[in-house]
């Protein structure tokens, strides 16, 4: 194969590449073998340009906070997941996602308030209650149960939907739109008419909260609509944005850490027993490392040329933040491939690093640290129903996880 930009003949790997078969925890193998001896590389990707897959740690947390790249995905050269986001490029509203600079500090200011540690603590109870009551009616379901239509699907959804302030007779059918597309069987169609209809949703819900807000994600926009500093539109897409980015993010990362630790007993033990809260948030850290779920890569463009972990990314050429084999990067991380709860190896990028690392980070991380620990201690005997490696794994998807998890007890 060619390297078209460099002219050198070398055997560039696709991008997404493929998990090994028996090992449905680890990052690719491929992916895991370029940081032998780098911090990026070139691969190919679907349109046949070959971006730069950075999977070094060090390299990743440089350019993730590097302000010569560019999450704007008009540029020329910017490496598009699919065909369909290019064609579409130009339709999207602009938002956090796709932002630099001031007019992105503009949209995360308007998101902040919510997300702000003491406003995610105070819901702590209000957790704590939706995970009983859901693990209540697991066990009074049938048995063999289903973990991810139980339990993972409906947290996110319901914490969500009480940060945004949708009231609680809405609440169903909120539920019920957010999880259209993220069924085994969802169609593009019904991804989209779920979006669509979510959208409608919302943007009514902005209008009522423009005339009687309360302490709420949707209330704050509409006081930004009332000021007239974004539109009902704007506001709607990134309400939109967070339960997108937030749900099924959320819920692959609750079935899985579940998969993983059925998998490996003694570090369940070791989450079922924690009192500690640090222990804890410390065994959710070491999840969100091993697990790495975002399995897509971040996307940008070099807007400048760039010079890291000893190659110089020209301006133009597009770029993928991979977070998962970053997360294995045994330079900074011992035995990258051990599930090891008490592990303190410093900070995983799970969450992204720098400017447009996650908002929701504090309130994923506080549901986890209750949803884990709460099942595990409700239900001691708790098994998989099924072998590992018979899980429907989501392989396509931008977020690794499992469509189901049957588990018994
Ligand atoms: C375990 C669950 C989650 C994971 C693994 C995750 C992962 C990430 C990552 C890697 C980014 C960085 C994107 C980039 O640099 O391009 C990000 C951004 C973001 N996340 Fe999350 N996320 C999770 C949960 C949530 C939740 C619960 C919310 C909100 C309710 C949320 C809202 C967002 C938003 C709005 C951004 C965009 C921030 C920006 O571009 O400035 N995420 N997330």
């Amino acid at each position: 194969m060619t390297d078209t930009s460099t002219g050198e003949t070398t055997d560039i790997p696709e991008f997404p590449m493929t998990r090994a078969v028996g090992c449905p925890f680890a990052p690719p193998p491929r992916s895991l073998a370029l940081n032998t001896d780098k911090q990026l590389s070139r691969v190919r990707i679907w349109d046949g340009s070959t971006p730069w897959l950075i999977h070094g740690y060090d390299a990743i947390r440089t350019l993730f906070t590097d302000v010569r790249t560019s999450v704007d995905d008009r540029l020329p050269g910017y490496p598009h997941w699919n065909a369909g986001m290019l064609a579409t490029v130009h339709k999207r509203p602009r938002s956090v996602f796709t932002s630099d600079a001031e007019e992105h500090t503009r949209y995360r200011r308007m998101l902040s308030k919510p997300f702000t540690f003491k406003r995610v603590e105070g819901l702590r109870p209000a957790v704590q209650k939706i995970v009983n009551d859901l693990v209540d009616e697991l066990l009074a379901g049938p048995n063999p149960g289903d973990i991810v239509s139980a339990l993972a699907l409906p947290v996110p959804s319901l914490v969500i939907s009480e940060m945004l302030g949708v009231p609680y007779e809405d609440a169903d059918f909120f539920q019920e739109q957010a999880q259209r597309g993220t069924a085994r069987n969802a169609t593009e169609e019904d991804t989209a008419q779920g979006a669509a209809s979510l959208a409608k949703y919302i943007a009514k819900l902005i209008r009522a909260k423009m005339q009687s807000p309360s302490e709420d994600l949707v209330s704050d926009l509409a006081e930004r609509v009332n000021a007239e500093e974004i539109s009902v539109r704007e506001a709607t897409q990134l309400a939109l944005g967070v339960l997108i980015a937030g749900h099924e993010t959320t819920a692959n990362m609750i079935s899985l850490s579940i998969a993983a630790l059925l998998e490996h007993p003694d570090q369940l033990a070791f989450m079922r027993d924690a009192e500690d809260p640090k222990a804890i948030a410390g065994a959710v850290e070491e999840l969100m490392r091993y697990l790495s779920i975002i399995q897509t890569g971040q996307r940008r463009i070099a807007v400048e040329d760039i010079e890291v972990g000893g190659e110089t990314i020209r301006a133009g050429e597009g770029i993928i933040l991979d977070v998962a084999p970053a997360n294995w990067d045994p330079r900074q991380f011992p035995d990258p491939d051990r599930l090891d709860l008490s592990r303190d190896d410093g900070p995983n990028v799970g969450f992204g690093y720098g400017r447009h690392q996650c908002v929701g980070q504090q309130l994923a991380r506080m549901e986890l640290q209750i949803v884990l620990p709460t099942l595990l201690r409700r239900i001691p005997t708790l098994r998989l129903a099924a072998p590992v490696e018979e899980l429907p794994f989501k392989h396509d998807t931008l977020a690794y996880g499992v469509y189901e998890l049957p588990v018994t007890w």
